[in-house]
């Protein structure tokens, strides 16, 4: 690897990026995601309406063409997602399933798209978005139907179908300690005490300019602890468009300081950003005036963000 992903990989960690398919035709695109990037993540491929878009029917074509464009740039690949309430297919949310059907339902859905997968993986994020910010449980299909077992179920199903796969639980707004966090820190440390097999968490870490929690670096140190593995999966850092030279400066520290707190949590393995260039990032689609989140903008020139991250890994 070069770039990025070179520097993170002299610290032991991997430096990545979400990769969308229908992107890769664009040379610019495909260029940057190769040249800096060690890792991948598949933007949408992998997600259940993608894989299963009817029931027992599976469709592979979008997550084997990032595995294997992957597989020829040296990067490994994070798995997103099996189970998610999100672009997840009518016929499972409105199938009116009772908890035994939907939970063979749920298996059946983990062990052909992990099984598709086996050995190819680096991790899969097994359950994403669980839990609300006041540390209940979401009430997705899965929880209403099911119950709070889903999602140990899940990681079972999951170890069974991809052995040598890292596990994870990943969320939004668990990266500083609050509500949230605590809620899924008290479940990792029940399945470590259960034996439900998990081996990492994944935070999200789509941050506001200046927002970046001060505790950052101590609530991965702490999940850390209790014998799991953790990873920045989802890394962005918005602001109110049009960005400035002020803005570009904030946003290049505080990409410094969430790189320097995850190399200093040894179990700390690597950062995900969500994407290649802020002209295809989700963040505009979502939050009105808000954008420029990434570390390349439009026209792929890299940003005060990128060094702020390359120095981090003492790059020059
Ligand atoms: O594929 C269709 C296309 O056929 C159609 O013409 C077009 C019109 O809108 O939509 C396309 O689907 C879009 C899809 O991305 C692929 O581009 C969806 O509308 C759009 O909603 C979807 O957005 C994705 C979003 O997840 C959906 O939840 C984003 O790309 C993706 O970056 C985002 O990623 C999530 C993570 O998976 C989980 N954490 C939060 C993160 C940001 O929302």
């Amino acid at each position: 690897a070069t770039g990025l992903g070179q520097l993170a990989a002299a610290k032991g960690k991997y430096f990545g990026t979400a990769l969308a398919n229908n992107h890769l035709g664009e040379s610019a695109y495909a260029t940057v995601a190769d040249r800096e990037f060690n890792s991948v993540t598949p933007e949408n491929e992998m997600k259940w309406d993608a894989t299963e878009p009817s029931r027992g029917s599976f469709n592979y074509t979008g997550g084997d063409a990032i595995v294997s464009h992957a597989q020829a740039h040296g990067q490994s690949v994070r798995g997103h997602t099996l189970v998610w309430h999100s672009q997840l297919p009518s016929w499972v949310s409105n199938g009116g399933f009772n908890s035994s059907t939907l939970t063979s339902i749920m298996q059946n859905h983990i062990s052909n798209v992990a099984g598709h997968y086996q050995g190819k993986l680096y991790a899969w994020d097994v359950v994403n978005e669980a839990f609300n910010d006041d540390g209940s449980r979401r009430q997705s299909v899965f929880q209403t139907t099911i119950g709070d077992s889903y999602i140990a179920t899940a990681f079972q199903a999951a170890r069974a179908a991809d052995p040598s796969a890292k596990l994870y639980y990943n969320d939004y707004n668990i990266e500083g300690v609050n509500s949230k966090s605590t809620a899924v820190y008290n479940m990792v440390k029940a399945f470590k005490q259960q034996g439900v097999p998990i081996d990492g968490v994944g935070f999200q870490a789509h941050f506001i300019l200046g927002q970046i929690p001060s505790d950052l670096q101590a609530n991965l140190q702490r999940f850390a602890d209790l014998g799991v593995d953790v990873a920045l999966t989802e890394v962005d850092v918005r602001m109110q468009t049009p960005a400035d030279s002020t803005k570009l400066a904030t946003q290049s520290s505080n990409y410094n300081t969430l790189t320097k707190a995850c190399l200093n949590v040894t179990r700390c393995v690597g950062i995900t950003v969500w994407g290649v260039t802020d002209k295809y990032s989700w963040v505009p689609d979502v939050f009105s005036g808000y954008g420029a989140p990434l570390l390349f903008d439009d026209n792929y020139n890299s940003k005060p963000a990128y060094t702020g991250v390359s120095n981090a890994f003492g790059g020059t």
